[in-house]
């Protein structure tokens, strides 16, 4: 039997749905997948941190209501974090990486990262920081002690983005990508539409788990101009900072140029966008645009995204799914943990062939 020691790092709705996952799951992933999942470590800056060798029940630790600090009641448990202490000495084969995305340096996350990459062990993520912003040093780290870095999450929660381009799509001459890339802002300018005012439909996107902590890098672009970077980055060879991107959010739109929009047979969209140019330069923006309904990415709506790659060989290929939610962006770490399991095996098949 294959079974991954896992440590979580943040114990926000995203891991605590892997967890649920974990719980519910693990018999049927062992006969679909060929492993199981064992929780060996969980911090949180608000709960504290338990590690077990042995493994910590995954469905105690998501139907306990645990207090501040309430990790110290469980046997390894402590009321502090200690992120660095567990990260570095866990027994876990995977640390799984999803505190909250910090959109200026990417910390502590990218430190999360580091420590764990050093010391051996594979990171999954869906945090945006440590992507969008170290991802070239991440990934030598990674090389340099043989382990992988994955984060299909980072974009588009589960819905397979990054993985379709890189892997799928290899060969097919992609230049460019314009897309959806935020559901609190597209559920807001559905909802917008529907006849609600601005913070309501914030409000709404928040009750869902859709918004990002501070809901401003839904609405204002920032939290797309990640993802832009993420995409740019890897599918086109840029080596794009947020601040190469020109980056204008939704907040100024009225309820008045949304209803003229469908008036005029237009819809509102908060597109990101990114293309390598003649010279081999990549550009990229983020900016709502007003499209006619008949665009592919018009029809777009709640908290879906959708991307659309320009390729040589196929012309636009488009990829609609979940952008965000719970459950789906635990799913994308469950893609990253496959992708790991899948190498290995094919690495040792490859080293028994040789
Ligand atoms: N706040 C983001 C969104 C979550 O609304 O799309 C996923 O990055």
């Amino acid at each position: 039997m294959v079974q991954y020691n896992i440590a979580l790092i943040g114990f926000g709705g995203v891991n605590r749905a892997l967890a649920q996952l974990v719980a519910e799951r693990n018999e049927l992933w062992q006969s679909e997948l060929g492993f199981r999942l064992n929780i060996v470590a969980v911090t949180d800056l608000n709960l504290g941190s338990v590690v077990s060798r042995n493994g910590i029940d995954a469905r105690m630790l998501v139907e306990t209501n645990f207090e501040k600090g309430g990790f110290a009641r469980l046997s390894g448990g402590s009321a502090e974090a200690d992120n660095e202490k567990v990260i570095r000495q866990a027994p876990a084969d995977i640390v799984v990486e999803a505190t909250f995305t910090n959109p200026r340096d990417g910390e502590p996350a990218v430190s999360h990262c580091r420590w764990a990459l050093e010391n051996h062990k594979h990171v999954v993520t869906t945090n945006k920081g440590p992507v969008a912003l170290a991802a070239a040093d991440l990934k030598a780290v990674a090389r340099r002690n043989h382990v992988h870095f994955e984060y299909e999450g980072a974009v588009m929660s589960g819905t397979p983005v990054i993985r379709l381009a890189k892997n799928v799509l290899a060969g097919a001459g992609l230049s460019g990508f314009e897309g959806i890339l935020n559901g609190t802002s597209n559920f807001v300018l559905g909802r917008m539409e529907a006849g609600l005012g601005f913070s309501a439909a914030v409000k709404e996107a928040q009750g869902f788990g859709y918004a990002e902590a501070d809901p401003t890098a839904d609405v204002e672009g920032y939290d797309v101009r990640l993802k832009v970077v993420i995409l740019a980055n890897e599918l086109l060879g840029a080596a794009l900072k947020p601040t190469d991107v020109s980056c204008e959010g939704i907040s100024a739109l009225t309820t008045m140029d949304i209803e003229t929009a469908a008036k005029e047979g237009y819809r509102w969209k908060l597109i990101g966008s990114a293309a390598r140019l003649e010279n081999g330069s990549v550009e990229a923006s983020v900016a709502p645009r007003r499209l006619p309904l008949d665009h592919p990415l018009a029809g777009v709506s709640g908290a879906i995204n959708a991307v659309s790659f320009t390729t040589e060989m196929l012309g636009s290929v488009t990829i609609t799914g979940p952008g965000a939610g719970r459950v789906e962006t635990a799913y994308a770490l469950l893609s990253d943990i496959i992708a790991i399991h899948r190498s290995a095996s094919a690495g040792s098949i490859t080293e028994a062939a040789e």
